[in-house]
């Protein structure tokens, strides 16, 4: 398992995939933390699980940031919240993720996330997930209706 995983990070950073983007210290890190704690669910492109358990992160999850309460869900959603990462490490990943998985979503004035934002919003749980991200995709849905 441990030789298979270097062994991928080795590949990616070959390929470029892993590129230097703002925010993100280390990819070759945030990538290897994204294996670890997110992809067994979240699956290695963000497609998530077939019967929508897990949704879809690709070509989507930026979406989030273009609406109110969706920058500090994308933190407070427990598989990111709860993750056994720094509040560094969870900034880095959020905003490798974000760059790797949904690159066309992500607004061209996106500020990283930082330590001290991630913490602040870690600090916050959210009381009902279903709830929260439905209210969210709904705003999403409309503010996608109002593009020709
Ligand atoms: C046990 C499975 C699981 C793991 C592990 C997991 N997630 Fe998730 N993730 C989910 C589910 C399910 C949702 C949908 C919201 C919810 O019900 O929590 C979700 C939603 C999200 C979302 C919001 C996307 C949306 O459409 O709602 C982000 C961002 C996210 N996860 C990031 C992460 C990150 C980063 C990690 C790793 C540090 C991670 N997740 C680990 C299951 C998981």
């Amino acid at each position: 398992m441990k030789l298979r995983l270097v062994f991928a990070v080795l590949i990616f950073s070959m390929s470029g995939l892993n590129a230097q983007v703002e925010g993100v210290e280390n990819p070759n890190r945030a990538h290897v933390n994204y294996m670890l704690n997110c992809q067994g669910c979240h699956g290695p492109t963000g497609a998530g699980t077939a019967d929508g358990s897990v949704p879809v992160m690709a070509d989507f999850v930026g979406k989030f940031l273009l609406v109110p309460g969706g920058r500090s869900y994308l933190v407070q959603v427990p598989g990111s919240a709860n993750a056994p990462l720094s509040d560094q490490k969870l900034a880095e990943l959020l905003n490798w993720m974000l760059w790797r998985v949904s690159p066309k979503q992500v607004p061209d004035d996106f500020v990283p996330y930082n330590e001290e934002e991630v913490g602040r919003w870690r600090a916050e749980p959210l009381q009902d997930v279903v709830q929260y991200r439905a209210a969210l995709i709904d705003s999403i849905n409309k503010l996608d209706a109002l593009i020709p």
